[in-house]
């Protein structure tokens, strides 16, 4: 019986262990010391040879905001996450390095608070790393933008204040650094009906005070942008709280638009539902010429700290590209078992 329950025991830690060599959309992904990864909403940024993923760091108890009529499920929050990896299968836990503050009842980092889609970026001339997230309170209202700032991308990261940029309210954001150094701030706004971009300051701790209105009225968040041969594109979620809808991408000449609308980028199965999940980041894989990942949630929003990520592969044609529903691939054989 001993050694059945060694063998068990042996098994089940070699299985925390081993390796991850694939990508496996929607399945339990799990750090390398075997923990669920926990960063929800999240960005990558590639730094010195290591990528780093920041995420929501959700509760283990979900629940209703009291008194909000839609489906307002949540956790407290736990701060920001972050991961570090070299391959971008392993990742190995480097803490939460955006803390709340649970002491400040007022703060709007407060557990009871709202963290949501944190991005993180380098800043080559302060030497700092800037984190964006959403910060909203428990029903929704308050529809800011918080920015933190660190001199490790490990952390801590110090909290600064939450704004509505250029006087606009902001709920999903992410941020995106150009090649020239300059960066610009993407955000749900004018109740999630139209998408500003904002350019922001040198130092990328304030807006500029200009912004562009994309999308207009057309209820578009969840944005996920990045540059391929000199064009910009931004892929979307429908306003569907934590329930999937069609995704959708567009394109630009100039990262501050205007965008062009170019339809689902999904395919095959539950691509209208953009395979039950939502777009958070897309990462463009280093030394890889032409290789982007596709980063969406797949919220349960049930039990929020269970929803999984789906990550896929984007393929380029003539127009535009898509992204294929696909079990399990990696990098080097892109495109195994497919459905
Ligand atoms: C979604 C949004 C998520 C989260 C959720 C709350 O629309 O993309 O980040 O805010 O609503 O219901």
């Amino acid at each position: 019986m001993r050694t059945l329950a060694f063998l068990v025991s042996s098994i089940l830690a070699y299985t925390a262990m081993a390796a991850v060599s694939a990508f496996s959309s929607g399945t339990l992904w799990t750090d390398t010391d075997g923990n669920r990864i926990n960063a929800h909403g999240g960005g990558i940024m590639y730094h010195n040879g290591t990528y780093y993923w920041y995420g929501e760091c959700k509760g283990e108890l979900t629940y209703r905001s009291p008194g909000v009529g839609w489906e307002a499920y949540r956790t407290e929050t736990g701060g920001v996450t972050c991961y570090s990896s070299q391959d971008l299968y392993n990742w190995k836990y480097e803490g939460v390095v955006l803390e709340p503050d649970t002491v400040n009842t007022y703060s709007d980092i407060h557990p009871t608070m709202v963290i949501e889609r944190p991005k993180v970026v380098y800043n080559e001339a302060t030497g700092k790393f800037v984190m964006w997230m959403h910060i909203d309170s428990p029903n929704y209202s308050k529809a800011s933008a918080g920015v933190a700032v660190s001199d490790s991308p490990t952390g801590k990261f110090t909290y600064i204040e939450s704004v509505h940029p250029n006087g606009q309210i902001a709920r999903d954001l992410t941020v995106y650094k150009d090649d020239d150094g300059k960066a610009y701030l993407i955000y749900s706004s004018e109740g999630n009906a139209t998408m500003q971009i904002s350019q922001l300051t040198p130092d990328y701790l304030k807006t500029v005070g200009t912004y562009t209105r994309n999308f207009i009225d057309k209820s578009r968040e969840a944005p996920a942008i990045f540059k391929r041969n000199g064009k910009y594109y931004i892929v979307s979620s429908g306003c569907t709280g934590w329930s999937p809808n069609e995704a959708e991408y567009a394109v630009a000449d100039c990262v501050t638009g205007p965008y062009t609308t170019l339809g689902n980028p999904c395919t095959g199965p539950d691509a209208d539902k953009t395979f039950f999940g939502q777009s958070t980041f897309v990462l463009p894989v280093e030394g890889m010429h032409d290789t982007f990942i596709m980063m969406f949630d797949r919220w349960n929003k049930r039990d929020l700290i269970d929803s999984r990520y789906l990550w896929l592969p984007i393929q380029f044609n003539e127009t535009g590209f898509t992204v294929p529903w696909v079990d399990n691939w990696s990098l080097n054989n892109n495109l195994v078992n497919n459905k």
